[in-house]
């Protein structure tokens, strides 16, 4: 008989995060790549379960707890933890671990990537061409925005904020962020002022949102945010879809104001190709891919369990969301 935790994964990861795991745990697997984990299956799986490695695709909640007496610990492979009921893995004394720090840098760059492709036009550009419909140089044509010298407004200046905000010293942006608490090292490391977030939405030419998803957040930029916003803004979500009301952005960007949305999240994930912002020309889309590197998603595997074989064989755990409640 068996005395090593058993855990239940949710997806197929990489192997040197698997081979961790099943270092000092039995290990039973969801062997898929690109399909969630049944909602039914999950269920019966984790019923003799004593730890779970697990995805933002998971929903983890009381429902899932009721059916798993013996878990312990979730390890889930991200940052944001808006997909689990925290109050209620708590009650139950289940430790929550999460990836912070591994994505920062790689998450800054995809909204710099973003940021500088709604500024240029660069999707647009490249449909054109592929359209047929690129005719002539021509002095006007597809002029866009510059990103050096504009003003970058940051909202929710954690981690990744900041690292976009270092980025920006290179494009010599003036820097401003809104964020629940003053930042003080990162005004002193990059010149940036914090800004009640209306004179944030007002002044900035490239918009950034970083707030993890919360109570406080959901719909946080709806109709009156978005008629804050200079015409010809940029408007960059790589935090979570439901922060954004999409049928206001959606009008207001027919309304232009703000001028481009460049987005990697959205309120219900994954969109379709009939998502009503796809048929704006305004609006550059991507499928949730802000730490998407191999290295950082390799990384942030092995954090997520490491994380979990500490927690079950009691172990120091590196990223604990709930510790109090353990
Ligand atoms: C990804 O969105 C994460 O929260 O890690």
């Amino acid at each position: 008989m068996t005395t090593r935790p058993r855990v239940y994964v949710t997806r197929r990861l990489p192997e040197a995060a698997l081979a961790i795991v099943r270092q000092a745990c039995e290990l039973r697997l969801w062997d898929e790549e690109a399909i969630a984990v049944p909602r039914a299956t999950l269920l019966r799986e984790i019923a003799d379960a004593d730890g779970l490695l697990s995805l933002l695709t998971d929903r983890i909640d009381a429902g899932l707890l009721d059916a798993a007496p013996r878990l312990r610990a979730v390890a889930t492979v991200a940052v944001g933890y808006d997909n689990v009921d925290v109050p209620a893995l708590s009650a139950r004394r289940v430790l929550l671990t999460n990836t912070p720090g591994v994505l920062t840098e790689t998450t800054a760059d995809l909204a710099w990537a973003l940021m500088m492709a709604g500024a240029r036009r660069l999707v647009e550009g490249q449909r054109l061409i592929s359209a047929g419909q690129w005719t002539s140089w021509s002095p006007m044509f597809m002029v866009g925005q510059d990103v050096h010298g504009a003003t970058l407004g940051i909202v929710g200046a954690g981690r990744i904020g900041s690292a976009v905000a270092r980025r920006a010293q290179g494009f010599a942006m003036r820097i401003a962020y809104h964020n629940r608490r003053p930042a003080p090292e990162l005004e002193a490391a990059t010149g940036a002022r914090h800004q009640p977030l209306d004179q944030l939405l007002a002044e900035s030419d490239f918009i950034v949102v970083l707030v993890p998803l919360s109570a406080e957040t959901r719909g946080m930029f709806g109709t009156r945010e978005f008629a804050l916003m200079k015409p010809d803004a940029t408007f960059v979500n790589v935090s979570r879809g439901p922060v954004v009301d999409e049928a206001a952005l959606y009008a207001a960007l027919r309304a232009g104001r703000p001028g481009y949305a460049a987005l990697d999240v959205f309120e219900r994930e994954p969109i379709g190709a009939d998502h009503p912002l796809l048929t704006l020309p305004n609006v550059i889309a991507v499928p949730h891919i802000g730490s998407a590197t191999v290295a950082t998603r390799t990384r942030m595997a092995t954090v997520a369990a490491t994380n979990l074989v500490a927690a079950l064989t009691g172990q120091p755990v590196p990223h604990p969301v709930n510790p109090e409640a353990w």
